[in-house]
Parts: C-alpha cells; sequence; structure tokens
C-alpha cells in the first residue's frame, strides 16, 4: 500500500534539480523546464500540470476526472481540495474542487468530482466539455479539513449534494490503511439518480462490517420536509452521536441546521465543518450597491449590494485572479482607490483609499474604484 507523501522541509536537493541547475546555465534565457515541457508538460518544474487521463460520467450532471499530476506534485491528505485552473471560451478560469480519491491510490492519480451547478458556467464546461488528454493547470493541495493522525475516533460524517468528496476520500483512505473505524455516514442526495459517488458508498456499505451508510432522498416521499437535517432523525440514525467526530460537508443551510443541532446539545468542539460556500451574514436592509470602476482595466460596471465584485468583474468581461472564491487564498486581493464597499462575511465597510480589497468576498456599498 502507498502511503501518502509529506512533505520533507529541509530534504536534500533531488539529483534531478541539481542536475537542472547546471542545464539551466545552458538554456538561459528561459530553464531546462520550459524545454522539458514542449517533450511532456508534465515534467516541467517552473509550473504545475495535469493531465487528464479519464473522464466517468458520475450522475446526469456530476463527472469525476482522474487527474495525472506533474513532477512536482505533492501527495494530499484526504479531504483537502486543490485549484484547478480550466481554460474556457477563450479565458482562463480557477476553481477549487476537493480531491475526491484517498492518497493510498497506487498509480500516483488523483480525482476531482465536479457537480454542474446552477448558472454554473465553468461546472457545465467541466462536466460537458473536458477530455481525456486536456492539460489543466493545478496548484499544490491545501485545507485543514482531514482527520487526525491519532487514533481512536468514531467519526459520524454528515454531507450532501457534492459534499460528499472529502468524506469519501477519509473514508477510503482509512479503508486502504485498514483503519477503518466504527463510522457512521449520513448523506442526503435529492434522488436516487443523483447520488454522486453512489455506487461506490453502496459497495463499501456492502463490504465493510465497519461502515454505516444512511442515503436520504430529500425530494422523495409524501412528505419530503420530513427527509431534512434534524435532530430528531439524527437521534434515530445515530444514537451515539454525542460520543462521534462530526465531519459535515454540504450546503450552508444543512450546515446551519447541524451547526445549531450540536451548539444546542452542547458538542461544538466535536463538529468539523468543509464549506464550498463563504458564510455570508446578513446585510442591512437599506445596504446600497453602486457603480464600480476597475481602474487598470478601464471598465465600469454596476455592482449591487449583495454581489461579490469579483462576479462583477467577471459579468463585465474581465478575467481578474482568482482562487478559491471564499475568501481563503488572497489571490483575489486588490486596492481600493475611492468609495466604498463591504465584506460580505462580516458586514464591515471599507471606505479608507489604499485597504486591501478581497473581490471574492466584498460587494459595492456605493461607488467605488479598485486598483484592478
Ligand atoms: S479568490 Fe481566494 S480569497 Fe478571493
Amino acid at each position: 500500500m502507498r502511503q501518502p507523501a509529506q512533505p520533507e522541509p529541509g530534504a536534500s536537493p533531488s539529483i534531478w534539480s541539481r542536475l537542472s541547475t547546471i542545464t539551466d546555465y545552458f538554456a538561459w534565457p528561459l530553464r531546462t523546464s520550459h524545454y522539458l515541457e514542449l517533450v511532456n508538460p508534465l515534467w516541467t518544474t517552473h509550473k504545475m500540470q495535469a493531465r487528464v487521463v479519464k473522464v466517468w460520467d458520475e450522475t446526469k450532471d456530476a463527472r469525476t476526472l482522474t487527474l495525472r499530476p506533474g513532477l512536482n506534485w505533492r501527495g494530499h491528505r484526504a479531504g483537502q481540495h486543490v485549484r484547478v485552473g480550466i481554460p474556457a471560451n477563450g479565458k482562463h478560469y480557477t476553481r477549487t474542487y476537493t480531491i475526491s480519491s484517498p492518497p493510498e491510490r497506487e498509480d500516483d492519480c488523483f480525482t476531482i468530482t465536479v457537480k454542474a451547478i446552477d448558472k454554473g458556467t465553468i461546472s457545465h464546461h467541466i462536466v460537458r466539455n473536458i477530455k481525456v488528454g486536456d492539460y489543466l493547470p493545478i496548484g499544490l493541495p491545501q485545507g485543514d479539513f482531514y482527520l487526525p493522525d491519532a487514533q481512536p475516533i468514531q467519526p459520524l460524517f454528515i454531507t450532501a449534494g457534492s459534499g460528499i468528496t472529502p468524506a469519501f476520500s477519509m473514508i477510503n483512505s482509512l479503508i486502504a490503511q485498514g483503519r477503518l473505524p466504527d463510522t457512521c455516514h449520513i448523506h442526503y442526495a435529492p434522488h436516487e439518480f443523483d447520488v454522486v459517488l453512489g455506487k461506490e458508498l453502496k459497495a463499501m456499505d456492502r463490504y465493510n462490517d465497519r461502515y454505516h451508510l444512511n442515503l436520504i432522498y430529500s425530494r422523495e416521499g409524501d412528505d419530503p420536509s420530513g427527509n431534512r437535517f434534524s435532530k430528531a432523525q439524527l437521534d434515530a440514525l445515530c444514537p451515539d452521536w454525542k460520543d462521534r467526530d462530526v465531519y459535515a460537508c454540504g450546503p450552508p443551510s444543512l450546515l446551519e441546521a447541524i451547526e445549531q443541532c450540536m451548539e444546542e446539545a452542547g458538542c461544538s468542539r466535536q463538529l468539523h465543518v468543509e464549506r464550498f460556500r463563504a458564510p455570508f451574514t446578513e446585510i442591512p436592509d437599506d445596504a446600497v450597491g453602486g457603480r464600480v470602476r476597475f481602474a487598470q482595466s478601464d471598465v465600469e460596471a454596476d455592482g449591487d449590494s449583495d454581489t461579490p465584485l469579483l462576479k462583477v468583474a467577471e459579468e463585465a468581461g474581465m478575467n481578474p485572479p482568482h482562487g478559491c472564491r471564499m475568501g481563503i487564498c488572497h489571490t483575489c486581493n486588490t486596492t481600493l482607490v475611492s468609495g466604498c464597499v463591504r465584506d460580505l462575511r462580516t458586514g464591515e465597510v471599507l471606505n479608507e483609499a489604499g485597504s486591501i480589497v478581497q473581490t471574492c468576498i466584498c460587494a459595492a456599498a456605493g461607488d467605488c474604484e479598485l486598483d484592478l
């Protein structure tokens, strides 16, 4: 069994990196890596890419891509995510996806499982157009939603929709290491045919005595509202939930309900949550947007009080730098030249010229100008 690769701080340079230091003299003004890219894009070290080696349709609107990363990839921890560059419509976009495969895969590849979301141009593009043989820029794995190294824990996974992906990676990792503890998993999907990775989940349930899967179809039955997450449902499906470490990933409404349930039971410290979107606070009823000027691009557009400036820029035809789109990576940072913006997570208004603005989680709070 392959163990997850761990970064080795202070490790001595590889033979390859020593050799390329010498050959770089002869490759100037480029680097050896630029020439190697012409032979095999996965041999480059000046940027990281992955080759799509398999595409697999999970459901009618979800697809798993198997990616073979280049030389400078390092292994991930089960539950982490990765940034993926997507060329579409002549532009370059970046999105962040959870790695759905466990680190113990034997073939050095990893998978991402993408569900086409409403109005999600890029997710639709991935599900419909990405094909075997495409090369995609990738980042290094990131994120702190993963299981502790120390056992024992008794996990309870509560997931919905594509929130299955980190849990799927974690559970498979524990199975591959032969140390799966007693694990309860509650997963929500609208219908049986919508369950992303459904066949694999059922097989895991069938072949692992310690894994207990509960699939809930939230739009089926006479009274589908009864299928939503509740404490009564949790008591019925996992009576010892208060003794477990809870790992939750899904839409904001589900995560809020779980957080409230855990808080009321005094169990908040056992809850670990992974979000696909930043939690936005309620903004005042009288909040207004304004005219947004992107100074460097010489573009102007109207931005309302709750639309992130990154989206305003993209809808105006720009392609500003971005990564996670949820306030974590700071790739979207720019400077406020004048006017007011609001941080949608905290409600705080920034109006000091020179302030750093994260365009993915800030909206116009009146007219404003950004150095973008
Ligand atoms: S895109 Fe990551 S912080 Fe804005």
